[in-house]
């Protein structure tokens, strides 16, 4: 009897589990093992203790440019450059590794700057050119920054817009306060809610990335319901850990996609965005 025949008898038999024991530990501890290798150069080599960042890997770039086509309705092709166009934006770049090395908390932010799934959010805005974006959660003010040069690239195509990024810290947004990206950011600091209420602009597209508990974002999402034009994106950075998005789109009669990014070489599983139009 073969090798390959004697294994196939054992896996009809009640030892299966038992023979199958040392395979299963070898798949497990081989991937546990890359995670804890990743994780322990993470440690020595970040700064981060919150809203990381990272690259996406290749196939997961790929995956977000055919996600962002399906949202926006528009072609792969044309997605793919406007990744590559923030990609390639050195002028963000310098300004970005320029902000976060001057600043007060420079101790907790890492200098090489990494968008991860934000460059997604820079294609849809390239696509869709919104005139008002609201933004909720600015934290440094990286994902400020990549729409408002997504912004300025629509501004010179032709199509202005601006965005009101909203967040409760007093010390938010420190790398949105610089030119040419503050002349068209509108940083309100204060509570979402309250701020969302106040708005007397309407909101062609709506990204929640504030305080991430259920209660939250749902309250998000309805608070600005009202204030939404015609057509109007919403988008959550929350849409891997709740199902807030998706219920609100069926209740309100609109489409919903998801995406989840996988970062390249970091610990961290990735978040995603999610989309309801
Ligand atoms: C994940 S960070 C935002 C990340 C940012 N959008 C980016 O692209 O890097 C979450 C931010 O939400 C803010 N936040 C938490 N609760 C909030 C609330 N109730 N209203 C407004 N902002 C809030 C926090 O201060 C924090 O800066």
């Amino acid at each position: 009897m073969s090798a390959t025949n004697i294994r196939r008898a054992i896996a009809r038999t009640p030892l299966a589990p038992v023979a199958a024991f040392p395979k299963r530990l070898a798949n497990v501890a081989r991937h546990d093992a890359r995670v804890l290798r990743v994780s322990a150069k993470w440690l020595f080599t970040s700064r981060e203790h919150h809203n990381y960042t990272y690259d996406l890997t290749a196939l997961s770039r790929e995956h977000l440019a055919w996600y962002v086509a399906a949202v926006c309705d528009t072609g792969v092709k044309q997605v793919r450059q406007h990744l590559a166009e923030i990609e390639k934006d050195d002028q963000l770049r310098r300004h970005l590794e320029a902000g976060i090395a001057g600043a007060a908390r420079r101790g907790l932010a890492d200098q090489r700057v990494r968008y991860g799934r934000r460059i997604g959010w820079y294609a849809i805005v390239r696509a869709r050119r919104p005139a008002h974006i609201v933004e909720t959660g600015v934290d440094k003010g990286l994902g400020s920054c990549v729409l408002a040069a997504a912004l300025l690239r629509n501004a010179a195509d032709g199509a202005p817009g601006r965005v009101t990024s909203l967040d409760i810290n007093p010390e938010a947004g420190y790398l949105a306060k610089v030119e040419p990206y503050a002349s068209v950011i509108d940083l309100v600091i204060g509570d979402s809610i309250a701020a969302i209420g106040a708005l007397d602009r309407p909101v062609d597209m709506f990204l929640h990335d504030s305080d991430h508990s259920v209660e939250h974002e749902r309250n998000e999402f309805t608070a600005v319901e009202p204030k939404l034009a015609p057509g109007a994106l919403l988008l959550s950075d929350n849409a891997t850990k709740t199902n807030v998005l998706p219920k609100y789109a069926e209740k309100t009669g609109r489409r919903f996609l998801a995406y989840r990014e996988t970062p390249k070489a970091h610990w961290f599983p990735g978040d995603g965005i999610g989309a309801a139009w």
